[in-house]
C-alpha cells in the first residue's frame, strides 16, 4: 500500500506548544502515523516561546519570505523545520512575526482571527510550494477549522488539492472561535458568503468551528461517548443540530497516550521508577512528592492528586462543597497543580490556608510536577463536567494512581467502575454532576485505599491497560485510508 500524504494543521503540538491535551494528542497521533510509514507533515505557528526551547530550527529555503494575502492584508512568513522528537516526522513552524510576536498560544487580542486564519492559509501555501498533494488534510479544533473552507475556496483553482479530503477533529466543543462579521472580509471570505452559515451571516458573525463542521469531509471526536453527547442539546454547545445533520460522517476514537513520555518504568522526570510487578518505586515517589511539597504523612495516609486547567469544564465547582467536607472526615493529603479562572485558583488557595500541611496548591503550569503528581499520588481526581477524552486519567491508570472520575465523555469510555464485591474495575466513577456524587466516589476510593490487597488489584488492572497510540491510532489510519480510497 502506498503511504498516505497526511497534512496535520494545529495550534498545539507537544513539546513545542501545549496548554492541555490537544498538544499531547496531536503529537502522539502524528508520531504514530510517521512510525507507520505514512508521509505525515505537521504545521503550526512559530510562537515566540519555541525559539527559547533550544530546538534546532532549520530555515526552509523555498519557504522564505513568502507573501500571502488575507483579504487586503499582506502577510509575510518563513518556515522553519525540525523533526518531532522521537520521530522523523518533519514539523514546519510558520514564522510570521507580524501576528505572533507576543507570548502565549492564545491571546484575547484584536487579531486572534488573523493569527489562526493565517495558520490555515500558510499551511496550504506550504503544500503548494512543496508541490505536495495531501491525501488527507487533518485539522484540529477551531484554530485550524477554516482550512477545509479555504481549500475549497481560495485554493480551489489548484489541482494539487483536487483529491485532498479533509478531516476535522473536535477535541473540545466548548470553544468555537466566533468573531464579528467584519472578519469575513478581513479573512478574504467576502466572495464566498454563499458558503457561510446563513444564521451566522444574519447574526453578523463568523464561527471558525461551525465552518469546519460544515466543510470537512469527515468529522472525528476523541471518544465514542463524546461523539454521542455532542449530538444532544446538553452536550452540543449549540452545534448539536448541525452535528446531527452530519452524524453519518462523525466518528469517535479515544485518544492514545504516548508511553514514551508517560510510563513510570522510564519517565525521565522521575527520580524513582516502577512497574505493575514492582511498586516499590511508587512508594518512594510518594515520599519524594510529599517531601518536595513540604508535607508529612505515613504510607498509610492517601495522597489525592489533581492536575488540571482550572476551568468550568473540569468540575471544580463540585470540589467547593465536597473537598472541605471530605478533608474533615478522612485523613488524606491533597496536592493540586493547575491554573485558570481566578475563582478556582482562589478556592484552592483558601483550601490550602484552611488545611495547612494537608492541602498543597501550585498555581501555574509545570510539566515535571505533573509527572511527579501522577506518580506520587495514590488517587487522581478528575470530576469533569464534560470531558471529550481526557488524558490525565489515562496517565493515572498507567501510573497506578486509580482515578476518581465522572461518567462523561472519554472518562466513561476509559475508566471501568470499581466493584468491591466483584473485585473488578479500574477507578471510581460517579454519574450525577453533583457534590454528593463526587463525595460518594471519593469516599469509596479513600475507604478502599485502606485495604492494600484490594488496592493493589485495582492498580494492577489499570496499569495493564494499553491506550498506546500504536493501538488507538490504527482507527485513524483506517479512516484516512477509506476516505482517501474514495477520492
Ligand atoms: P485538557 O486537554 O482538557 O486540559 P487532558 O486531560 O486531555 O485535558 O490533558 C491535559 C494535559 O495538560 C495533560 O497532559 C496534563 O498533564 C497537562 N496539564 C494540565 N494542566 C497542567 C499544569 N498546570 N501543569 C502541567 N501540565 C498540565
Ligand atoms: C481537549 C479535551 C480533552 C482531550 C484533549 C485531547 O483539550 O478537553 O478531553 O483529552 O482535548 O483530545
Amino acid at each position: 500500500m502506498r503511504p498516505l500524504a497526511i497534512c496535520e494543521v494545529t495550534a498545539e503540538a507537544a513539546p513545542f506548544a501545549k496548554t492541555g491535551g490537544l498538544g499531547d494528542a496531536v503529537a502522539g497521533l502524528t508520531r504514530m502515523l510517521g512510525a507507520a510509514e505514512q508521509d505525515v507533515r505537521l504545521f503550526l505557528p512559530l510562537y515566540p516561546a519555541i525559539w527559547r526551547q533550544g530546538h534546532d530550527l532549520v530555515p526552509v529555503d523555498f519557504l522564505r519570505d513568502v507573501t500571502i494575502w488575507l483579504g487586503t492584508r499582506e502577510l509575510r512568513f518563513s518556515a522553519y523545520t525540525t523533526p518531532l522528537p522521537a520521530s522523523d516526522v518533519a514539523v514546519y513552524f510558520l514564522h510570521c512575526p507580524a501576528l505572533f510576536h507576543q507570548d502565549g498560544i492564545y491571546t484575547a487580542g484584536w487579531d486572534e482571527h488573523y493569527r489562526f486564519a493565517f495558520l490555515s492559509v500558510a499551511a496550504l501555501t506550504c503544500c503548494q510550494r512543496m508541490g505536495w498533494a495531501p491525501d488527507i488534510l487533518h485539522v484540529h479544533d477551531w484554530h485550524a477549522a477554516l482550512t477545509p473552507l479555504y481549500a475549497r475556496t481560495l485554493f480551489a483553482w489548484d489541482r494539487l488539492f483536487a483529491a485532498t479530503r479533509s478531516v476535522l477533529t473536535l477535541h473540545n466543543l466548548g470553544h468555537h472561535g466566533v468573531f464579528g462579521g467584519h472578519t469575513i472580509g478581513e479573512l478574504g471570505l467576502e466572495p464566498y458568503r454563499g458558503l457561510l452559515p446563513p444564521e451566522d451571516l444574519a447574526a453578523d458573525q463568523l464561527s471558525f468551528l461551525k465552518n469546519g463542521i460544515r466543510q470537512a469531509d469527515l468529522l472525528t471526536t476523541v471518544s465514542e461517548t463524546y461523539a454521542r453527547e455532542i449530538l444532544t442539546p446538553e452536550g452540543g454547545f449549540g452545534l448539536d443540530g448541525l452535528l446531527r445533520e452530519r452524524a453519518a460522517s462523525l466518528v469517535g476514537i479515544v485518544n492514545g497516550i504516548d508511553y514514551g513520555d508517560w510510563d513510570p518504568r522510564h519517565d525521565p522526570h522521575l527520580p524513582h521508577h516502577y512497574g505493575a510487578t514492582d511498586l516499590a518505586g511508587k512508594a518512594r515517589m510518594k515520599r519524594a512528592l510529599l517531601e518536595r511539597v513540604g508535607m508529612e504523612a505515613g504510607d498509610e495516609v492517601p495522597v489525592v492528586g489533581m492536575v488540571s486547567r482550572l476551568v468550568e469544564q473540569k468540575g471544580i465547582d463540585l470540589c467547593f462543597e465536597s473537598l472541605p467536607a471530605q478533608l474533615g472526615r478522612h485523613d488524606f493529603r491533597l496536592v493540586v497543580l493547575g491554573s485558570g479562572e481566578p475563582r478556582y485558583e482562589a478556592f484552592f488557595h483558601a483550601l490550602q490556608a484552611t488545611f495547612p500541611g494537608r492541602v498543597w496548591f501550585y498555581r501555574g503550569y509545570h510539566e515535571p510536577l505533573a509527572h511527579w503528581i501522577e506518580a506520587g499520588a495514590d488517587i487522581f481526581l478528575m470530576p469533569s463536567r464534560y470531558e471529550p477524552c481526557g488524558l490525565n486519567q489515562l496517565y493515572s491508570l498507567r501510573y497506578g494512581t486509580p482515578p476518581v472520575v465522572r461518567r462523561t465523555g472519554g472518562l466513561a469510555d476509559t475508566v471501568e467502575p470499581y466493584s468491591w464485591e466483584a473485585g473488578t474495575g479500574t477507578g471510581f466513577v460517579f454519574a450525577d454532576y453533583t457534590a454528593a456524587g463526587l463525595a460518594w466516589a471519593l469516599d469509596y476510593a479513600l475507604t478502599t485505599f485502606a485495604h492494600p490487597e484490594a488496592w493493589r488489584g485495582l492498580q494492577r488492572r489499570g496499569m495493564a491497560l494499553d491506550f498506546s497510540w500504536e493501538r488507538q491510532g490504527r482507527a485513524y489510519l483506517e479512516l484516512f485510508r477509506n476516505l482517501a480510497g474514495g477520492a
